[in-house]
């Protein structure tokens, strides 16, 4: 009788337990620029549901660009979808929105934002599915702000961003004059709150565009095979930043295109007043390396690349033949951290094939092959995009916690599952997975990106198309492995999800308590969702498609000819917009 009770009680209970479970947010198809490509997540906005796309990065309110933005002329912001404030459903709050915060690091200018209240729609991996953030905390842009480049020259923003949360917080409170306080919904916090993922948390890797490989974007758990190496644990939140002690190069393996085979010290190099690091924020929401010009100054020295002036950024010399040597062969840009946990020097690297990134307009009529470091003037240092293909990072912003992590991420050849982690209400520490970094990156690089220098012709006739055939005799020996190797800050052992469950499940209280629960669930998933595909636990439930784009055989050395971005917009969600032609 008892075991008749106790069946359909344990099928709801392990339903309802299976409910808090981290969260996989889907990206876009459609990549963005004008200074990637960079996908960006899927978003829905408002009543209306209207198509956002919308980086990953800021903390606590998300940054969107309100139609009005796009009202009087032709606007780069419709591809990505903009907002219609007018349908909106709660509506404003009567404080300032500020405009610094969108893109850290950037001279941004047209005056503040306008902080606002609805609802975001998360789109989870795997297709059906969405969740309804409702009444988030806003910022919209509808006033014409722009970018101000160092020539003096301002362009529109072209994509918005998505908040990954608030420190020590669950929400946004605002004090307004004769009004009541409101509450504004932070994505991981109200998460957590209606009880759909385990902590208020998140954890991301933007994986890249060229060479593809898919992002990953949890709340409330973080898959652990995108992180590899020494993890920094750090108090607060990226975009308050962190110590970077240097950058270095570094070439990984086979022969250099440069003439050593590493070299350090160039952060402070040819600038006396760098000694102890430099602060540098960490921001999604931004796309470059924005760094002291005698930092990029000392990078761009061993490249061949051409500073432009009036954007503060650096063009490849596609012409010379150490652009394709560099940007194809196992070679890196390293930085060099320490944080609160780490006495030892942690290192991230980022190959030079994801600093072969590509301006489009409006910033230059043509597609043009740039590298990412940045020099403004402005004072403010910030490692954007460019650098988070290369880093994962995630945080608990549990008010006892308020932790953010960050680490080197894999290449794309590791293996095409993710090992989905939850974080705890309060874990301080997250553990790394066993990725090797320089194995994730094989087939990737071109062993023969460089040529040998045992035939001065080969040399001297650097722009010929033809390559000597592989032979591997002349390639010397592998270098040892880049010291990934360091011990996490915390033993694996059972994993969390386990003794999560065990916990969970001690007791006959719970089952009853289940019940409750089941019909508490009933009626928030009613609510909240707008069409669910199944019940079941996190990796069954949400059948991502992990490295869709994965291809172990891809070699940049034999890619068809490439087209530069086609001018055209294909027909995603997100295109409802034919950029003018340059
Ligand atoms: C959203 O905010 C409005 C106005 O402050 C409030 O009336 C409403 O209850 C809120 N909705 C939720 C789900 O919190
Ligand atoms: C040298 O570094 C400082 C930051 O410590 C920076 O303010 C200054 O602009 C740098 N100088 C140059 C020439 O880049
Ligand atoms: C550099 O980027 C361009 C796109 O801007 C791409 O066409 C080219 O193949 C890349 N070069 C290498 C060597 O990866
Ligand atoms: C050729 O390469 C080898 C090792 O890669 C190096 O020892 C030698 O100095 C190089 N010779 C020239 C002329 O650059």
């Amino acid at each position: 009788m008892f075991w008749l009770l106790l069946s359909p009680l344990l099928a709801f209970l392990s339903t309802v337990l299976a409910e808090q479970a981290p969260r996989q947010i889907a990206w876009t198809d459609d990549t963005f620029g004008p200074d990637g490509p960079w996908r960006a997540l899927n978003i829905e906005m408002g009543p209306d549901n209207d198509g956002v796309a919308m980086y990953p990065g800021s903390v606590w309110e998300s940054w969107v660009i309100e139609d009005k933005y796009c009202e009087s002329e032709a606007c780069y912001a419709t591809k990505a979808g903009t907002y219609n404030k007018s349908s909106g459903s709660t509506g404003g709050i009567a404080i300032g929105g500020g405009l610094d915060n969108y893109m850290l690091g950037l001279n941004l200018e047209g005056g503040q934002g306008t902080r606002y209240m609805d609802d975001i729609s998360l789109a989870l991996s795997g297709g059906s599915s969405t969740i309804r953030v409702k009444n988030s905390s806003l910022v919209l842009l509808e006033r014409q702000q722009r970018i101000k480049y160092p020539g003096g020259q301002s362009f529109q923003f072209s994509v918005g961003c998505l908040s990954m949360g608030g420190s020590g917080a669950v929400n946004q409170t605002f004090e307004q004059e004769n009004k009541l306080p409101v509450n504004a919904s932070l994505p991981p916090g109200w998460l957590l709150e209606n009880k759909w993922t385990p902590s208020n948390s998140f954890g991301m890797h933007i994986g890249s565009v060229q060479p593809a490989m898919s992002g990953s974007m949890w709340f409330g758990g973080y898959d652990q095979n995108r992180v590899i190496g020494e993890i920094l644990n750090t108090n607060g939140n990226p975009r308050d930043g962190i110590t970077l002690w240097d950058i270095g190069i570094e070439v990984i393996d086979g022969r250099s295109p440069f003439d050593f085979k590493s070299k350090e010290g160039i952060l402070a190099s040819g600038n006396s007043s760098i000694v102890n690091g430099l602060k540098v924020a960490i921001d999604g929401c931004s796309p470059y390396l924005t760094l002291p010009k005698s930092t990029c100054d000392s990078i761009a020295a061993n490249l061949p690349v051409n500073f432009d002036d009036n954007l503060g950024l650096y063009l490849w010399d596609t012409k010379s033949k150490d652009y394709k040597s560099i940007v194809s062969s196992a070679t890196a840009l390293t930085f060099s951290f320490i944080s609160d946990s780490n006495t030892d020097l942690v290192k991230i690297r980022v190959p030079f094939m994801h600093l072969n990134l590509t301006l489009e307009s409006p910033l230059v009529s043509t597609p043009t092959p740039y590298f990412p470091c940045h020099a403004n003037g402005k004072g403010v240092y910030v490692l954007g995009r460019a650098f988070l293909q290369d880093a994962f990072i995630g945080a608990n912003w549990h008010k006892d916690i308020n932790t953010w992590w960050m680490a080197q991420a894999p290449g794309r050849s590791i293996q095409a599952t993710t090992n989905v982690v939850p974080i705890g209400e309060k874990d301080k520490i997250i553990n790394k997975g066993g990725n090797d970094w320089k194995a994730s990156w094989k087939g990737v690089w071109d062993p023969e990106a460089v040529p040998s220098n045992t035939s001065s012709d080969d040399k001297d006739n650097g722009s010929s198309k033809e390559k000597p055939p592989p032979s591997q005799e002349e390639i010397p020996p592998t270098s040892p492995p880049p010291d990934v190797s360091g011990t996490s800050e915390g033993k694996g052992g059972l994993s969390r999800g386990a003794i999560a469950g065990i916990g969970a499940g001690a007791g006959v209280a719970v089952l009853l308590l289940g019940i409750g629960a089941f019909f508490f669930w009933r009626h928030r998933r009613g609510q909240a969702m707008k069409s669910h595909s199944d019940q079941s636990a996190p990796t069954e439930s949400l059948p991502h498609k992990p490295y869709s784009t994965y291809d172990p055989t891809f070699n940049p050395n034999h890619l068809p000819p490439q087209e530069m971005p086609a001018k055209g917009i294909s027909s995603s969600p997100y295109s409802r917009y034919e950029l003018p032609s340059a």
